[in-house]
Formats: C-alpha cells, structure tokens, sequence
C-alpha cells in the first residue's frame, strides 16, 4: 500500500469555450503540506472547488484514501475528513464567533468521536483559541477584521479535525503583522499534535498561493499551473529555479523567482 491520502487525476473542467483545467493529475500524502501556485486565472480556484465537491469535472477522479469521491456532495467528504476554506470569507456576521465555529462541528465526523454534544463548545473555544481568536469568541464576526476573519476560517475548518486541509489564498489581502499571525496558525498546524480537544496529527495541507513568500517557507512541495495545465510539481527550491516557471509565473528571464516576493 502507497502512503498516498488524496490524488486528482487527469481532471479537467472548461467553462463554455475555456478550458480553466486540463489534465491535472498529483497527489498529496499524509501531514504533507504542498503548495499550489500559478498566475491570475490559472484555474488553481477551479482545482478546489473541483476537490471540495463544489462543482463536478468533466473529466477525471478525485481519490480520498483510495477511494474515488469525485460524485461525492461537499458534506461527504467534509465527514471523509477533507475541509476547506475559501477565497473570499462568509461568516454569519451577526453571530458570534464561537457560534461561526460551532456550526461546523454539527457534522457526523465530529458526532463520531463521541461526547459530543458535551464538548461542541470547548471544542469550538479551543479551534479559536488555536488560531488565536479566543479572547474574541463572543464578538459577533462583523467586528474582525480581513486578518481575523481568515483565521476564522481556518479555525472553522480545523475543528472538524480534517485529515486534509485545503486553503484558497489565505494570505491575500492580509499585512504583515496578520500575514505573521496567519502563517503561525498554519505552521502550528504543520506541526501537528494535541491541542486541547482536537488532534492536528498528520494532518495535510493544499495551500493555493498567489505570494510565494510564504509559501516557500511552509511548503514540501510546490505545483504550479498555468492556463489550466499543470506546469511543474517538485521541492520548492527545484521549482523555482525551473526555468519554466520562472519565465510564467515571474514574467522575467531565470534567476530571481523568491526574492521579490519577500
Ligand atoms: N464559474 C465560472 N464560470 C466561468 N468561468 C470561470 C468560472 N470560474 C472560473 N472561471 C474562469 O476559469 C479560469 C480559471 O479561474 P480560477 O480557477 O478562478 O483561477 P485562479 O484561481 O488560478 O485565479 C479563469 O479564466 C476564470 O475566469
Ligand atoms: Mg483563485
């Protein structure tokens, strides 16, 4: 038996005449962290939303475990153990944030681990409190701003204590110190172990990025795309340096592709 926890392969999708995935095919293997890359446009969204059960492929299979779960509905394979979080926040705003957390953990992956009616909450408490956001939790999700409302997110997802976890441009949109905070949670989360209530072990990241900073620092691997293909797949140093994708992703001739994205 392979390690492997989640593979796509030869997945494609096209929108009327455009072609925004074609013939993607990786994998990611368990408490891995790979990082996904590619210009504006690329079709990096496409692949989560593919992968997140949002929207179906017109060709190809996502595999979970082995199994195939590409006519798999999102909550199916949020139960399986595959979370997510998105582009653009949507919290409900008048709710508090432990309300915001809580939400997420009325699923039967979570019933499952028994006791639950009993710790819904401080398990919750302890989703907000891994990313930070504890002190925060009666505030309704109005009040946070761009930086807090992404580790909420974040926080929602991991207390369904994922096995893997997919994140759509986290870091977008945020400023240094938030990008900081941001990227503490997820290394935390790389980390892995016992937080309270929940179990971060061996848990596996896909991170869609627009800035590589962070994601050089984080990443095992790095994918690229570009027009909807998958361009390179390889360690972080060895794909910067392809000279491939430093003529598409940096716009420039080879050499310079990490230094002025820090
Ligand atoms: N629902 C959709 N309907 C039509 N076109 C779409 C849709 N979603 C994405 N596209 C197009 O598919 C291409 C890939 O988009 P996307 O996956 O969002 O790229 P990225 O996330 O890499 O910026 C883009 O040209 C985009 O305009
Ligand atoms: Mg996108």
């Amino acid at each position: 038996m392979s390690r492997q926890l989640f593979a796509v392969n030869d997945l494609s999708k096209r929108f009327g005449g455009l072609q925004a995935v074609r013939g993607v095919t990786f994998e990611v293997q368990p408490n891995e962290i790979v990082g996904l890359i590619g210009p504006n446009g690329a079709g990096k969204t496409t692949v989560v939303r593919l992968i997140m059960g949002l929207m179906r492929p017109d060709a190809g299979r996502v595999v979970f475990r082995g199994e195939d779960i590409t006519g798999d509905p999102t909550w199916r394979r949020v139960v399986r153990g595959i979370t997510g979080t998105f582009q653009n926040s949507r919290p409900m705003k008048r709710l508090p944030l432990i309300a915001n957390v809580m939400v997420a953990l009325y699923n039967p992956r979570v019933a499952r681990q028994g006791e639950w009616v009993k710790t819904v909450e401080a398990r919750a408490l302890d989703a907000l409190e891994f990313v930070g956001l504890s002190d925060l939790a009666l505030s309704p999700a109005s009040e946070l701003s761009q930086g807090d409302l992404k580790r909420l997110e974040i926080a929602r997802a991991i207390a369904t204590g994922p096995d893997l976890l997919v994140l759509d441009e986290p870091f977008a949109g945020l400023n240094q110190v938030e990008t900081r905070l941001l990227a503490t949670s997820v290394r935390r989360l790389r980390k892995g172990g016992r937080f309270g209530r929940l179990h971060t072990e061996g848990c596996a990241m896909l991170i869609v990025e627009h800035k590589l900073s962070e994601l050089m620092r984080i990443a095992d691997r790095i994918l690229v795309m570009h027009f909807g293909e998958l361009l390179a797949d390889g360690p972080p140093e060895e794909v910067v340096n392809d000279p491939r994708v430093v003529e598409v992703y940096t716009g420039r001739t080879q050499g310079q592709a990490t230094q002025e994205t820090t």
